[in-house]
């Protein structure tokens, strides 16, 4: 392992005024997507919508310090033959690769899952770096309800981050460590800072154990914030102080940046709490954005799979782009979202 190497890119995947864009749905899961814009999911399409993002090549550019795709992408040719890979990176953005296998029900512990994908993950990972993956995600899920997380799915799910997160880096690949707590549930924003508290400490009991360098990592976790069937929302400002204060309990400073999910919060929302988080400052990492929802709502519903509105899918890609460019900067205002609309 090259530490100094692993540490550049995790410095790059972080960078100021950058963030990074999760593109890496499945293929179960951008069907949803596609569905709800009656778009057809077919190889062809699932192309054509992501090599419409990775050629807004300003926004890319400018905002977008890497790119997570999903195995079918990362070998994939744009229409004129290009690999989608050299489009981004032409774009001076890091490809990265998901390589998690999605998750399955967790034995002994009703409702809860663990995910899956270490087996032969040491072979994918060379091959996935010999094709340009300069990082990696994987995404351990916790989810909050009567009686869960029990202790067996954090320790599960944490164990497993962390023996990927060693593995990526013998590979000499950047590991995500992305353990999510869902916001999904009817719980308050102080149940959901308690979980995520005992997960991040879990998950750095784990790398420790793993032996992870955490110069060479990048943090990938939820916002301490309202579970979505909560009645009473707490405010963004409780959402920023509350997850600064979260994680600057849990992560230690060698960490080269955090990069959050958006987990299902609104665009805007997404883009409003990472703000106000940067605008409090004085942080020991950068905060930064790794979205999926948050940055491709808008250019789904603009292109809704049709080409005569390739350029308006792009427009509206841009402008997610460059408002959460500015909130990783803590120069967002919310006028620039009125004056774009
Ligand atoms: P969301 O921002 O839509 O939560 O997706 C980010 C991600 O990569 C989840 O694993």
């Amino acid at each position: 392992m090259n530490l100094a190497d692993l540490n550049k890119v995790a410095i790059a995947m972080t960078a100021n005024g950058k963030g990074i864009l999760a593109a890496d749905e499945s293929t179960g899961t951008i069907k949803k997507r596609f569905d709800a814009i009656n778009t057809e999911c077919t190889e062809d399409s699932r192309r054509d919508y992501r090599e419409m993002m990775f050629r807004t090549t300003e926004a890319m550019k400018n905002h977008i310090s890497g790119v997570i795709l999903y195995d079918e992408t990362i070998w994939q040719k744009a229409k004129d033959g290009t690999p989608l890979v050299d489009i981004i990176k032409k774009a001076g953005s890091i490809p990265g690769i998901k390589v998690d296998e999605g998750i399955k029900p967790l034995p002994n512990c009703p409702g809860e899952t663990v995910t899956i994908g270490l087996d032969k993950l040491a072979d994918r990972l060379a091959k996935y770096y010999e094709q340009g993956a300069r990082f990696a995600k994987w995404r351990g899920v916790i989810d909050i309800g009567a009686g869960i997380p029990t202790a067996t799915c954090i320790h599960t799910n944490t164990h497993a981050l962390a023996r990927y997160a060693a593995l990526c880096q013998a590979a000499q690949i950047v590991p995500i460590v992305e353990p999510e707590v869902l916001m999904d549930g009817d719980h308050d924003i102080d149940r959901c800072f308690e979980v995520t508290t005992a997960v991040l400490k879990a998950q750095f009991e784990e790398l420790y154990r793993q032996r992870v360098a955490l110069e060479g990592i990048v943090l990938k976790p939820n916002m301490a914030i309202s579970g979505k069937k909560n009645g009473k929302r707490a405010s963004v400002e409780e959402v920023a102080e509350k997850t600064v204060r979260m994680l600057k309990n849990c992560v230690p400073g060698a960490v080269p940046g955090i990069a959050f999910l958006s987990g299902g919060q609104s665009d805007e929302e997404a883009t409003a709490h990472l703000d106000t988080m940067n605008k409090i400052g004085g942080l020991p990492w950068n905060l930064t954005f790794s979205y999926g929802r948050a940055l491709q709502a808008a250019p789904q519903k603009a292109w809704s799979g049709k080409a005569e509105n390739y350029a308006a899918g792009q427009r509206a890609f841009a402008h997610r782009a460059h408002m959460n460019g500015l909130a990783s900067l803590g120069q967002w205002k919310q006028d620039l979202e009125k004056k774009a609309a």
